[in-house]
């Protein structure tokens, strides 16, 4: 897998493993774009990062997504490499009808749609590009269901199995598909979940970079960093038992 002088998109790229991802890919000498919401995050990295180049884009917009698009044509002449990193995880008790509906929508809408959206709009970019790479960062979740994210689960198993799906459909055009399932990782996304549990230790993002950046270098389709490995197995090997495993936190309270 070619390692620099790419041009590299990171959506959700301002925090957490994105941000990681986004540096690693720097300091090999790549052109870096990361996106968000939040504006002033991304100001932040820069500021510490100056050769970084942000953009401010929902995932979720459908006219923000076109305006990148363009944007990134009209400054760099597109991208070479594609991560969809952006995502957002809530606890819900589906037995709870006070339960919100819109969070569940929102995460369908973020987690899943969008990294269809923006393969869909960066496809032209990305058939043009005489290196290109799709990465899609799924979750160790998507072998092993959650049961206190039952949306995000669901979330991640189809990302998955779209990258799985999508992956002969662009041999032909040269574009390599890769998948990036993160165990637990310290980052907000984990701490706001809440998640404390032994089986679930969180990885240092840094470390998790790390791990990505030596698979991804080497060709590997499907990365599988801590025990999103031993996830992978037993999900094959005794479903019920890893299920019981991972599942023995209380159903949250919505
Ligand atoms: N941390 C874990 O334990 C873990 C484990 C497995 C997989 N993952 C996956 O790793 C990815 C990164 O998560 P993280 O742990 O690094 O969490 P994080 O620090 O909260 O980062 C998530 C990023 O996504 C961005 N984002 C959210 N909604 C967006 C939208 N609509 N448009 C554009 N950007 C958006 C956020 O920025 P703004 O709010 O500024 O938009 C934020 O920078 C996610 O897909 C997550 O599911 C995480």
């Amino acid at each position: 897998m070619r390692a620099n002088d790419q041009v590299v998109l990171i959506t959700g790229g301002g925090s957490g493993i994105g941000l990681e991802i986004a540096k690693v890919f720097l300091a090999n000498r790549n052109r870096v774009i990361i996106s968000g919401r939040n504006l002033s995050k991304l100001e932040a990295v820069k500021q510490e990062y100056p050769s970084i180049h942000i953009e401010q884009s929902d995932v979720t917009s459908e006219e923000d997504v076109k305006t990148l698009v363009k944007k990134l044509e009209t400054e760099f002449g597109g991208i070479d490499v594609l991560v969809n990193n952006a995502g957002i995880m809530n606890l819900v008790n589906a037995g709870d009808e006070g339960n919100d509906l819109h969070s569940q929508f929102q995460e369908i809408e973020i987690n899943f749609h969008a990294p269809i959206r923006m393969l869909h709009h960066f496809l032209p970019q990305l058939k043009k590009s005489k290196q290109a790479v799709l990465i899609n960062v799924s979750s160790g979740l998507a072998y092993v269901p959650f049961a206190q994210a039952p949306a995000y689960s669901g979330t991640k198993s189809a990302l998955h199995f779209w990258t799985q799906s999508i992956r002969p459909q662009l041999k032909p055009h040269a574009i390599k598909v890769v998948e990036l399932l993160p165990p637990v990782v310290d980052t907000k996304l984990a701490k706001d979940a809440d998640l404390q549990d032994d089986t679930l230790k969180p990885m240092a993002p840094e470390k998790l970079a790390a791990i990505f950046w030596k698979e991804y270098t080497r060709g590997k389709e499907e990365i599988t960093p801590g025990i999103s490995l031993a996830l992978k197995l037993m999900s094959r090997v005794a479903p019920r038992f890893i299920f019981k495993q991972l599942n023995k936190q209380p159903i949250p309270q919505s």
